[in-house]
């Protein structure tokens, strides 16, 4: 069968390839040139998002450049809540927009209209998986309930989450009921991905970090688990990556508290500690985007520094967060390049 010869299935399989497999968080975005065309052409965001010709085109654009071993499907987290009637927008250097949440809105939310409006998604993944090279892992996605809450509580982005986390403390029932409600709706609709011809999904925690102990079981843990336990309950193999950003030593309980397959990691995480979480399993990550603008001896040494210490257990190589709009498209290739041990 075609998918045996896709790498990152086999490290996520619990295999140790070298050099191992490569692809990039945000690996399609503003810092491509050819990402700014179709986007400008696109018109808004989210119509790229929900224009399958556009979304298929800038998902092949980093595979073609730079041969990534994954093609992940250009969407974003907050088509969910968009599809839950939120109306989301994206503002030019605001970031997303919605109207924030309230209880009653909470326990108003329907999962019935998510099916017709995410099905433009869901065609972009089935001509992907038929556009893509047989050795090329197609990656579905979606965010954790705890990260997508954040944006629909406080209806744009913030440094800390703080409307989130206050909201958590003085609703505590209709905040567990978003996210059981999250949980759910996500479910379904990465098994739609899956269907449709993704080889694996990640799910993004991007906010796990500003949690506090207790917190992060309940808004990290918990719903991430149920979203897996529905997901293994209808396609038992599915293959499926967490990243809790920021979550520190956490991580350590979070894959087996999760029933993930691999853990995806920040940069923050010392390379040691990530070779303590190797021994349970594969692990992805974790170089500073940061490296990648600045290039030269920092990039080297970073990716260094990460196939010294983790290359010699399942690895999937990439960055600790997305890459940036300001990274030279250059540095990417000097990066596979080196990863691949070409150079
Ligand atoms: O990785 C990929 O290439 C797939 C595409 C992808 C996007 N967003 C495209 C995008 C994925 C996986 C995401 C996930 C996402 N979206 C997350 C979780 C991961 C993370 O980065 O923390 C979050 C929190 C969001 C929400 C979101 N989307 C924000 C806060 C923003 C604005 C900030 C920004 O970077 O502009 C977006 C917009 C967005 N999503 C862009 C892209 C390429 C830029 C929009 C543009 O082209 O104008």
């Amino acid at each position: 069968m075609a998918t045996e010869n896709r790498k990152i299935l086999q490290v996520l399989e619990g295999k140790t390839l070298s050099p191992p497999p490569i692809w990039l968080m945000r690996q399609a975005g503003r810092y491509l040139p050819e990402y700014r065309q179709t986007r400008a052409e696109a018109g808004s965001f989210l119509d790229l998002c929900y224009s399958p010709d556009h979304a298929v085109e800038v998902t092949l654009q980093p595979i073609r450049r730079y041969g990534f071993d994954a093609a992940i499907l250009f969407s974003d987290i907050l088509v969910i809540p968009d599809a839950l009637n939120r109306s989301v927008r994206f503002e030019e250097g605001r970031g997303p927009l919605m109207e924030p949440i309230d209880v009653d809105g909470i326990y108003a939310l329907k999962g019935d209209t998510i099916g017709s409006h995410l099905s433009p998604v869901i065609e972009t993944v089935s001509r992907l998986r038929v556009a893509l090279p047989a050795e090329t892992t197609l990656l579905g996605f979606c965010g954790a309930p705890w990260t997508v809450a954040t944006y629909m509580i406080a209806g744009h982005g913030t440094p800390d989450q703080a409307p989130a986390r206050l909201f958590a403390y003085r609703n505590p029932e209709a905040f567990d009921h978003l996210l059981a409600f999250l949980a759910d709706v996500s479910a379904e609709y990465l098994i739609a991905q899956i269907d449709a011809g993704a080889d694996a999904v990640q799910i993004f925690d991007s906010w796990a970090g500003v949690l506090g102990e207790a917190e992060f079981e309940r808004f990290a843990v918990k719903p991430v688990r149920r979203m897996i336990d529905a997901v293994r309950s209808q396609r038992p193999s599915a293959k499926i990556i967490a990243f809790a950003k920021g979550a520190g030593i956490l991580l350590k309980h979070y894959r087996q508290a999760v029933d993930a397959d691999a853990i995806g990691l920040d940069w923050s995480v010392p390379l040691s500690f990530a070779r303590d979480l190797q021994k349970d399993g594969p692990v992805q990550g974790n170089l500073d985007p940061m490296r990648v603008v600045a290039g030269g001896r920092a990039l080297d040494d970073g990716i260094d520094a990460i196939l010294q210490t983790l290359g010699q257990g399942p690895l999937i190589f990439n960055l600790g967060h997305g890459i940036t709009p300001q990274a030279n498209p250059d540095h990417v290739t000097a990066l596979v390049n080196r990863v691949r041990g070409h150079s």
